[in-house]
């Protein structure tokens, strides 16, 4: 099963910090790394590791640290034969602080992920239209995502999409999206209900269907993931472990489901895959640094329920 990502690539800077600094405040002592990220990129070398026929759609600058970025897609197996790089602006690099509770906060400049543009996309058509899943965020033009979920939608191809970060929405847009998998705030964004329990999840997902979207998935933290699809509505707990950088788990989760889900895994089955996978990359500092081996999800999984079933 062939799983397409479009979206960004950003390199990340990063500085762990004792807490998060105020408007205004120096904080001295923080350590400091250069890490491949991006949620489209993290997402496609999650989705790599786990073992998924992963081809990624993005735009890059004519800089080192794009050609880095490549250097490490092309690491994973990832088919980048797609990807283009802009002349005229540069790789997209994400300013991120973390703090001592594994907490961040993240800023970034889209750079050349913003010249993935929609006709860069139909010049992508036939790839889109060959692919069995197709995987997207929100770091790149909303037209160029909107432009691939028609495409996809037009044959039937399942759609993940990531409303990472938020923004407002359009129904033409979610009715094409086969499994929707914002995070509390983005839920919140989306729907209007403040998501803080299994029941506000419940509703803003039951305000999400009836704007179209199939399947709902609200990654919840450490709590685990509330999942509303044909079969109900129901919490996959996640797994317990001490956080050192949240960084990039959703894009873990989004990546991991994809290839769970193009497996033919069912839904919570997979959501389970997924769950493992993030509680994995939060032990470990970074974006694409933390996403783990298919044999590290599937140990963490056998240790929580003694099988790989
Ligand atoms: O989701 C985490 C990612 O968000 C980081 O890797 C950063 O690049 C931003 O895109």
């Amino acid at each position: 099963m062939k799983i397409l990502v479009i979206g960004s690539s950003n390199t990340d800077m990063i500085i762990q910090v004792p807490r998060i600094p105020r408007p205004g405040e120096t904080i001295l002592g923080g350590r400091f790394l250069s890490a491949a990220g991006g949620k489209g990129a993290n997402q496609a070398v999650a989705a790599a590791r786990a073992g998924g026929d992963v081809t990624f759609i993005a735009c890059l600058g004519q800089d080192g640290i794009g050609s880095e970025a490549i250097a490490g897609f092309e690491k994973d197996g990832i088919d980048i034969s797609c990807l283009t790089r802009d002349p005229e602006s540069p790789s997209g690099v994400a300013l991120i602080f973390v703090g001592a509770d594994g907490e961040n906060s993240i800023a970034v400049a889209g750079g050349a992920n913003m010249a993935l543009t929609p006709e860069k996309i139909d010049s992508n058509r036939e790839i889109i239209l060959s692919s069995d899943i197709l995987v997207m965020q929100l770091e790149s033009p909303l037209e160029s995502v909107e432009a691939a979920a028609g495409l996809a939608f037009s044959r039937n191809i399942p759609v993940i999409l990531n409303p990472a970060p938020a923004q407002p929405l359009s129904n033409e847009l979610l009715e094409k999206i086969t499994t929707l998998t914002p995070n509390e705030s983005e839920a919140e964004l989306l729907t209007g209900v403040i998501v803080r329990d299994v029941e506000s999840a419940g509703k803003a997902a039951s305000l999400l269907h009836k704007r179209g979207v199939g399947q709902v998935i609200i990654t919840m933290g450490s709590r685990g993931a509330f999942v509303s699809g044909t079969n109900g509505d129901t919490m996959i707990p996640g797994f317990p472990v001490e956080p050192v950088d949240t960084t990039a788990a959703g894009d873990v989760f989004n990546g991991t489901l994809a290839v769970a889900l193009a497996e033919g895994q069912p839904l919570e089955k997979a959501v389970r895959f997924a769950n493992a996978a993030a509680a994995i990359s939060v032990t470990r500092l970074g974006a694409q640094p933390s996403a783990p081996s298919r044999i590290e999800i599937e140990e963490m999984l056998a240790a929580r329920f003694n099988s790989h079933d």
